[in-house]
């Protein structure tokens, strides 16, 4: 099988290749040799499980994520369908603007339904066809806490202030507009204030 190395990352290597005809990608969770292996495993194993689950899972609560088409634990590989656009990351600063407000919608929409991703980066939202697709779901969770949601929130804020400083005001504020209308007023006063309870302990800790 011809298979291409897209991107090595630290914790799994993306391949794209076809599987039975339709464009794929093969999401592989590297072995840490720094790690106890059956520890090692275990932890590979689990990410495996619970991102194949939730690409699936969410799809249900209408965020468009690729189609899971094969899981192997053992191996820690799961192949999906290529969306075949560009990261959010690598689109022009207007383009981001304009998407921020559907990207808070859609984490509004995972929060709604007692999901936090885990790693809320511009890379992991692919634009395709007017839509922005969700992916890398290997550290999200089940949860209903929204001292967990607001960590999902601070992550992406930091990422806007850090990998686009630039339009990080009008980003943020879009986002913001897009979670509110879908959590509701009140869940978004809660979760706010916990991020800015968040951000105030990281600086009274960063003065220390
Ligand atoms: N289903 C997919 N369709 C298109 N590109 C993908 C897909 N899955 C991953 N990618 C590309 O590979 C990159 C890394 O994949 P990701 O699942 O985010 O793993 P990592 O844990 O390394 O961030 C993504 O940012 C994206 O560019
Ligand atoms: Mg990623």
């Amino acid at each position: 099988m011809l298979m291409k190395l897209r991107k090595k990352g630290a914790e799994a290597d993306i391949y794209e290749f076809k599987w039975q005809n339709s464009k794929a990608i093969l999401k592989i969770r590297k072995i840490k040799n720094y790690r106890n292996a059956s520890l090692d495993l275990k932890i590979r194993k689990q990410r495996t499980i619970k991102e194949s689950q939730i690409l699936s899972q969410v799809k249900s609560f209408g965020i468009p994520t690729p189609l899971v088409y094969f899981v192997n634990l053992k191996k820690a590989l799961i192949v999906m369908q290529e969306i075949p656009g560009k990261p959010v990351h690598d689109l022009p600063e207007l383009k981001i603007v304009e998407l921020s407000k559907e990207i808070g919608k859609l984490v509004g929409m995972l929060h709604k339904n007692g999901i936090m991703h885990g790693d809320l980066t511009t890379s992991n939202f692919i634009f395709f066809q007017n839509t922005v697709f969700v992916i890398d779901f290997g550290l999200s969770q089940n949860t209903i806490k929204p001292e967990d949601h607001a960590v999902d929130l601070r992550l992406i804020k930091e990422i806007l202030n850090s990998a686009h400083a630039k339009i990080m005001e009008s980003t943020w504020k879009n986002f913001l507009n897009g979670y509110k209308s879908i959590v509701g007023n009140a869940n978004y006063v809660k979760i706010t204030k916990l991020v800015s309870e968040i951000e105030s302990r990281g600086r009274y800790a960063a003065v220390i």
